[in-house]
């Protein structure tokens, strides 16, 4: 029967009873098939083929949906035991169907079943047409007359065969966020995961570079990047075999995570996200901007706001006084709000550090004796926008919160407790805690009517980690904690539709796509260095559309002069975290003065297309640009970064994504000396072929190009 199989493969004859699910976006496929056992495998994950039936002639990459003890011998997506102690799943195609969605793409459901449990799971693939997009996720039906309790529960299990593969990584530590590594994978598990639980990609971000037969490249090889929309635990699995196979099994973390399902449950996987190019990680990227904006954040097509937010200009030490200064300054600068940070709050245990205060969000009267609503008068009277942080997750020892709900936080009581930043974190599986977030939220908003914009912060991973409502659940608690957090964002984002808001956790502890369906961006890092944000800002950029990657002005790096300080939060969400006193009175004409040129050019950084051109690893400088979508107008950041001595000029910058036979005016925008100077006219061909001279050898220095046809 084997052999019959192969012939029948070889001439593009699927084996009599096989079924094929085609899934396919513009330019890429993944093939599944279900063999006469009715096992269902994928045969294929690439570039589409032109001729559909030339998928018949594939064979089998391994099972879809591999549980423990089906007879595979390496790592299972599923692992699903009963109260009988039966650890075996064997998991058969029962039916699937496609629908059509309400944007005109497709969703592929298939249903699987066990014939002698009665478990069944659901996967579904959502497409992406244009964007070149899919996104899947499973659903586990306790079929059984008894709990069934969920070991590992994956969100997708991808096969790939090729010569090689070379994962890039991101990871790193606060300030220090999305250091890039890539290594080459080899026999074996390589694993990236998080058991933070809340911040919960302080060390490690959930997403990856997959790149076969070669390294990585921006604009050739085949690259698949990958995203768990997941706001805690996670966990990518790479393993290698024998044969140099691999497989991708995404999903959440099962670390300490056992679930029960009772009779008739279901339990949904988040999502896996991916895209696959092989025109290598700068179109992988960019299909996840255009899926990002279009499908998936809050409000991604909409404005983003400028804004100066208090935190480095005063850190807790301000008063009404110091900030209705600032809502001046933020008027003067032409910006379009102001952000009021921590040590808003607090009265019997004033927020004058981070030792006390968190759960108490009554306006301090000591700093604030006239409330919020003088200073949302005060930004009215401007005319720009009040924005408030706030951390309602977590709450200080040192708070009233804590004498009135001891067991509201995650805490064991039996031993000694530890903090992060003096903090706990409130157990957000419990319903009542959820109902007391949403109305502190929504009682701000009722109170206090202006305020247009939270940054929505979380410092603290879980510490102690056990909860009083779970009780004999315990192993619920990182995922129940998870769906309790969305359940309140579901809940505001109903009330409020359009109220955009940034995810923070101490800097970017929180950063993947199911967060982003309820906020607008997020606060990429503490670090505001503009040298180490080149990297950072840069990392970020495989996954993140530029309108989302929050990116201030600050005062770190004195070595650094404001404009290469603003070139680069430019190429992000701009904003100023600055005390505009400091500055000299250049700077500060400067900086009004790059407030307008960035309102001129980010429509372009927001909605255009990113080419990464120059990395900052490994170079001595580093740029990249935006094209609109019709291709007319783009801008370029170029820096020098730490250029050796040398009596050579840089090479010119070869530009990327110009139409080659369209001719493009060029100038520098962005002057100190606020006069903008011409460069020339050239065909987009010259750019992309010769180059525009953007570097030079001095250290530190940058330029913004502006290109119109
Ligand atoms: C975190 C954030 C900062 C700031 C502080 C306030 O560290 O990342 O931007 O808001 O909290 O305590």
């Amino acid at each position: 029967m084997k052999y019959l199989t192969t012939i029948l493969l070889t001439v593009g004859i699927l084996p009599l009873s096989a079924q094929q699910i085609v899934i396919n976006t513009e330019h890429t496929a993944l093939v599944l098939r279900v063999d006469k056992d009715k096992r269902l495998h994928q045969t294929y994950l690439g570039k589409r083929l032109i001729h559909e039936k030339e998928y018949d002639m594939l064979s089998n990459m391994g099972e879809v949906c591999i549980a423990n003890g089906n007879g595979d011998y390496f790592e299972p997506a599923f692992h699903i035991s009963n109260n009988k102690g039966n650890e075996t799943l064997v998991l058969k195609y029962v039916s699937h169907q496609v629908k059509k969605t309400e944007d005109n793409n497709t969703e592929t459901v298939i249903v699987l079943s066990d014939e002698v449990r009665q478990n069944s799971v659901r996967l579904f693939y959502k497409t992406y047409s244009k964007e070149d997009v899919i996104s899947t996720y499973a659903e586990i039906i306790n079929g059984e007359q008894q709990p069934v309790y969920l070991y590992k529960y994956a969100s997708a299990l991808l096969h790939l065969n090729a010569e090689a593969y070379y994962l890039t990584q991101f990871n790193g530590d606060w300030a220090a966020e999305v250091g890039m590594t890539e290594s080459r994978l080899g026999f074996g598990k390589k694993i990236i995961d998080s058991n933070l639980g809340t911040r919960t990609n302080m060390f490690a971000s959930p997403f990856f570079v997959l790149s076969l037969e070669k390294n990585a490249e921006e604009n050739t090889g085949k690259a698949l990047i990958g995203t768990l929309g997941w706001t805690g635990n996670f966990r990518f699995t790479f393993e290698v075999d024998h044969e140099n196979k691999l497989r991708v099994i995404s999903g959440i973390n099962p670390y300490n995570s056992k679930y029960e399902l009772k009779v008739g449950e279901t339990f949904k996987t988040p999502e896996f996200i991916f895209t696959y190019s092989e025109r290598g990680t700068g179109e992988a990227s960019r299909n996840i901007h255009s899926w990002a904006r279009r499908h998936r954040i809050k409000d991604g097509q909409g404005e983003r706001l400028t804004l100066l937010n208090n935190w480095e200009a005063t850190y807790f030490d301000f008063n009404e006084k110091k900030i209705i200064a600032l809502i001046d300054e933020a008027k003067t600068l032409g910006l379009d709000m102001f952000l009021l940070d921590d040590g808003w709050f607090g009265n019997k245990y004033p927020r004058n550090n981070d030792n006390a205060g968190l759960g108490d969000w009554q306006p301090n009267k000591k700093k604030l004796p006239n409330g919020l609503n003088a200073l949302t008068a005060a930004t009215a009277k401007k005319g720009i926008k009040f924005g408030l942080w706030i951390e309602p997750e977590m709450v200080n020892p040192k708070s009233e919160l804590i004498e009135q709900h001891p067991d509201w936080a995650i805490a064991w009581n039996d031993r000694t407790q530890s903090y992060f930043r003096n903090q706990l974190v409130l157990d957000m599986s419990n319903p009542e805690v959820q109902a007391y977030v949403f109305n502190i939220i929504d009682g701000l908003l009722t109170t206090c009517p202006n305020i247009s914009y939270f940054k929505w912060d979380c410092n603290s991973p879980m510490t102690n980690v056990y909860s009083a409502y779970e009780q004999s659940c315990q192993s619920h608690l990182f995922i129940d904690y998870v769906k309790g957090f969305y359940a309140v964002l579901d809940k505001l984002k109903t009330k409020y539709p359009h109220l955009p808001m940034m995810l923070c956790a101490g800097g970017g502890g929180r950063t993947d796509y199911e967060a982003l369906r309820y906020f607008t961006e997020f606060w990429a890092s503490d670090n505001t260095d503009p040298i180490d944000r080149l990297y950072i800002q840069w990392g970020y950029s495989y996954l993140f559309p530029a309108k989302t990657i929050c990116s201030h002005v600050t005062a770190w790096n004195k070595k650094v002069d404001i404009k290469f300080k603003i070139d680069v939060a430019m190429m992000g969400k701009m904003g100023f975290d600055l005390n505009f006193s400091t500055l000299s009175k250049p700077d500060a004409e400067f900086c009004k003065y790059a407030v307008q040129t960035y309102n001129g050019i980010k429509d372009i950084i927001f909605e255009g297309n990113l080419y990464r051109l120059v990395s900052p690893y490994n170079n001595t400088h580093t740029a990249s640009m935006f094209i609109d979508n019709a291709s007319k107008r783009a801008v370029v950041f170029a820096f020098d970064i730490f250029p050796r001595y040398s009596k050579t000029a840089p090479q010119p910058l070869r530009l990327q994504g110009l139409q080659a036979a369209k001719m493009y005016r060029v100038k520098e925008i962005n002057r100190y000396d606020g006069k903008e100077q011409k460069i020339g006219t050239f065909s987009g061909d010259y750019l992309m072929s010769i180059g525009l001279q953007a570097f030079t050898g001095k250290r530190l220095e940058s330029h913004v190009f502006y290109l119109e046809e």
